[in-house]
C-alpha cells in the first residue's frame, strides 16, 4: 500500500473503466504499465488556475484528431472527438480553448448537443461548456485561428531548404487549447490519436507511436498520416511538425527527423543519443515510451528543446559540431521521467519537471562524459541560480520552488530545483538517493504530482521518521521558502580553476594571447566570458575578439555570451554579428536578453535594437515576441 496516494483523494468516475483498487498498485521491481485511464488530484494544492476544466464533475480522458493542415489559411481544420468521463449527475463537461472557431458539437450518433463558449481572457482563452445529455463521447467541429499561439507557420524562407512551408506545435505550458478543444491541464491526462492531412510532398509526425511512417492517399494532393499515443499523458505534450522531413536511425530505438539540408550535422550531433537512452535507464529505470527520435526544426523554434514524448523538438542553435551542447538533449530525455511519466499537476510546481530534470541531465552527463564535464556544468547553473537569486533579491516569491506567485521566476526552478535535489543526494548517499528516485517514478509513474505531494512521498519513503535527517534536510524551507536554505550542496569548486586564474591573469592586465581559450571546453569558454567584468575598453574588447574569433563563433552559446558583453559595451564591430544572429534564429533564450542589452545602451543600442527587430519579428515565433515586445517599444 502506498500511504502516500491513499492520504490524498483521488477521484474515481461512474464511467471511469480503472477503479481506484487497481490504480494502487504495490511498488515492484519491473515498471508499473500505464493505466489507460490516470487518476485526478483533488486538492486544492493541484487545483489548477490556469483551466476552466472541471475535472471533478466530468473529463476529457482520450482525445481523437482529425485534421487537415491548411498553410495557405494558415489553420488546422477538422474534428476532435473526446471521450468523456463524468460523475452521474454531471450536466455538463468544460473545456478549454483560444481563439478556436467553433463549427459543430454533436454526440457519438451525430446529435447536436447545445454549448458556449465563455468569455475570453488574454492568458487562459475561453471555456467552451457542452451539455452532454448523456453522452458520454463528443465531437467537435472546428478550426484554429491563423494566429493561434501554439503554431508557428513558417514560409519557406524560414526552413533550410527554402521550397516548403513548414509547421510546428509549442504547446506547454497553456497554449495547446489555441490548437486542441480539450481540458488543457497537466493534472488531467489524457491518451490520444490523430489523422493528420498535409499536402505533397511534405509528411507530418507528432508526439506518439507513427502508425503510417510513410502517410497513405489522401484527397488529392494530400497524404494522411496517423498516430497513437496509448499512455496517458498531458495534453500540453500533444505536438505537431509539418515539413519537408527526412529521418535518420541513430540506433535501434532512437533516430532524428530535420530537414534535409540539416539532417548530417544534426546527426552527428546527436550520435550518442542511444547511449543517453541506456545511461538515463540505467540511473532511474526503464524508458517507458517506446522509440525515443528527436526532431531538429527551424531556426525559429522559440526554445531549447521540448520534451514531447517519443520525439522531443530541438532547436539547431545547439548543433555546435563538437557535442558540446548535447546536454540539451540528456535534459530532454530526462523528461520522459520528470515531466513526462510524474508530471507537475499546475504550473506553480513546474519545479517538479524542471528541477528535478536539470538534476537527472546532470547525472546523465555525469555518467556518460564523466564527473568533470558534470561538475562545470554544474557550476554553471549554480552561477545562474546566484545571478537570478541577486537579480531577484533573496526574498522575492519568484526565488521560491512552490510559486503559485504568478510571477516570473526568471527559470530559477531549473537550477535551485537541481542544487535541491544534489543537497538531498549529499545528505543521504548517491546510492539511496537514486534508489528512492527510481522508486518515485515507478510509485506516481503515469500521475500527477504537486510539492505537497512529493515532501510526502519522500518523508515516507528516504526520511522514514528519522528526526535529525528531517531536521537536517529543511524540506519545508526548500520549496515554500524563497532564497537559498543554508545547507544547499555546492557543485565542486574547483572545476574551473584554471579558468577563474585565467581571468585573474586577463583582469591584472595580462594579454588575451597569453588566455588558453583556444584548448578550453565549451562550458570552460563560457565561464570565462561570464566571469570577465562586464565593462571592459574598446582595445580590451577588440583583443579578445581578434584572439578568439568570438564575433564568428559557430557555437551558439558562446557567441550569446560574447554578444551580451560586446554589446554592453557599445562595441561596434560585434554589430554585424548580433545581427546575423538575431536574423538567424528566434530562440527566446538568445533573442530576448540581446535586444534588453541593446534596449539598456541609450542612444547607440536603441535604434539599432528597433531596426534589426522591425527586421526580425517576423520571423519570431509568439512566445518570442511577446517577450520582446515588452523590451523593445
Ligand atoms: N520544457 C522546457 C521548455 C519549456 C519550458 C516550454 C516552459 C514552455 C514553458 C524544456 O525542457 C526546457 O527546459 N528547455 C530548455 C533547455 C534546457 C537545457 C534548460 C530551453 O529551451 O532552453
Ligand atoms: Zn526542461
Amino acid at each position: 500500500m502506498r500511504p502516500s496516494i491513499l492520504a490524498l483523494p483521488i477521484l474515481a468516475y461512474a464511467a471511469a473503466c480503472t477503479p481506484a483498487a487497481e490504480q494502487a498498485q504495490p511498488q515492484t521491481a519491473a515498471a508499473t504499465p500505464a493505466p489507460t485511464v490516470a487518476p485526478i488530484l483533488t486538492g486544492e494544492d493541484a487545483r489548477d488556475a490556469s483551466s476552466y476544466a472541471r475535472p471533478a464533475e466530468a473529463r476529457v480522458t482520450h482525445v481523437a484528431l482529425d485534421l487537415a493542415a491548411d498553410f495557405a489559411a494558415r489553420r488546422l481544420s477538422g474534428t476532435a472527438t473526446l471521450d468523456v468521463a463524468a460523475t452521474r449527475d454531471a450536466k455538463q463537461i468544460v473545456l478549454d480553448t483560444k481563439g478556436l472557431e467553433i463549427r459543430t458539437v454533436t454526440d457519438d450518433r451525430g446529435r447536436a448537443l447545445p454549448h458556449a463558449l465563455g468569455a475570453a481572457d488574454a492568458d487562459r482563452g475561453a471555456p467552451l461548456t457542452v451539455q452532454l445529455q448523456g453522452a458520454r463521447q463528443i465531437r467537435i467541429a472546428y478550426a484554429s485561428a491563423p494566429g493561434a499561439e501554439a503554431l508557428q507557420w513558417l514560409s519557406p524562407a524560414q526552413t533550410a531548404g527554402k521550397v516548403h512551408p513548414f509547421l510546428f506545435s509549442q504547446g506547454q505550458a497553456i497554449l495547446n487549447r489555441t490548437w486542441i478543444p480539450t481540458q488543457d491541464s497537466p493534472g488531467i491526462r489524457q491518451t490520444w490519436e490523430a489523422r493528420i492531412v498535409v499536402p505533397e510532398p511534405l509528411s507530418a509526425v507528432m508526439s506518439g507511436e507513427r502508425l503510417t511512417p510513410e502517410g497513405e492517399p489522401a484527397a488529392t494532393g494530400t497524404r494522411a498520416f496517423r498516430f497513437r499515443m496509448d499512455k496517458p499523458v498531458a495534453p500540453y505534450l500533444i505536438a505537431i511538425a509539418v515539413g519537408d522531413l527526412t529521418f535518420q536511425p541513430l540506433g535501434p530505438r532512437t533516430g532524428v527527423y530535420a530537414e534535409p539540408a540539416t539532417l548530417p550535422a544534426a546527426a552527428a550531433e546527436l550520435v550518442d543519443t542511444e547511449k543517453m537512452v541506456e545511461t538515463a535507464e540505467g540511473l532511474y529505470g526503464p524508458y517507458r515510451w517506446g522509440r525515443y527520435d528527436m526532431i531538429v526544426l527551424p531556426p525559429a523554434f522559440p526554445y531549447g528543446g521540448m520534451e514531447n514524448p517519443t520525439l522531443t523538438f530541438l532547436t539547431p542553435t545547439f548543433i555546435a559540431g563538437d557535442r558540446s551542447l548535447n546536454g540539451l538533449v540528456a535534459h530532454e530525455l530526462a523528461h520522459s521521467w520528470s515531466g513526462n511519466l510524474v508530471t507537475n499537476a499546475v504550473w506553480a510546481d513546474s519545479w517538479l519537471n524542471e528541477g528535478f530534470t536539470s538534476y537527472f541531465e546532470n547525472r546523465i552527463m555525469e555518467a556518460l562524459y564523466g564527473p568533470r564535464r558534470a561538475a562545470q556544468e554544474a557550476w554553471l547553473s549554480w552561477a545562474d541560480m546566484e545571478k537570478a537569486l541577486k537579480e531577484l533579491g533573496p526574498d522575492a516569491a519568484g526565488t521560491r520552488l512552490h510559486d503559485d506567485s504568478g510571477a516570473d521566476s526568471g527559470g530559477i526552478v531549473y537550477d535551485k530545483g537541481a542544487t535541491f535535489l544534489r543537497t538531498l543526494e549529499r545528505s543521504v548517499g548517491r546510492a539511496r538517493f537514486d534508489a528512492y528516485l527510481t522508486s518515485y517514478f515507478d510509485r506516481h509513474a503515469f500521475q500527477p504530482m504537486t510539492s505537497a505531494r512529493f515532501l510526502a512521498d519522500l518523508r515516507a519513503n528516504l526520511v522514514r521518521g528519522d528526526q535529525a535527517l528531517e531536521r537536517s534536510l529543511l524540506l519545508d524551507q526548500w520549496v515554500y521558502q524563497p532564497g537559498l536554505p543554508a545547507n544547499a550542496a555546492r557543485p565542486d569548486a574547483t572545476a574551473f580553476a584554471p579558468v577563474d586564474s585565467a581571468v585573474a591573469a586577463f583582469n591584472a592586465g595580462g594579454a588575451a594571447a597569453r588566455v588558453p581559450y583556444g584548448g578550453w571546453t565549451t562550458a570552460e569558454r563560457l565561464r570565462f566570458l561570464n566571469a570577465l567584468p562586464r565593462t571592459l575598453p574598446q582595445p580590451r574588447l577588440a583583443e579578445l575578439d581578434r584572439n578568439f574569433k568570438l564575433s564568428d563563433s559557430g557555437n551558439a552559446e558562446t557567441l550569446f555570451a560574447w554578444l551580451q558583453l560586446a554589446l554592453a559595451n557599445r562595441y561596434e564591430p560585434a554589430v554585424p554579428a548580433a545581427e546575423r544572429f538575431l536574423l538567424a534564429m528566434g530562440r527566446r533564450k538568445f533573442v530576448a536578453p540581446l535586444f534588453e542589452t541593446l534596449m539598456g545602451q541609450g542612444d547607440w543600442g536603441q535604434p539599432i535594437a528597433r531596426r534589426l527587430y522591425a527586421r526580425a519579428r517576423p520571423m519570431y515565433h509568439a512566445v518570442t515576441t511577446s517577450a520582446v515586445d515588452k523590451v523593445v517599444k
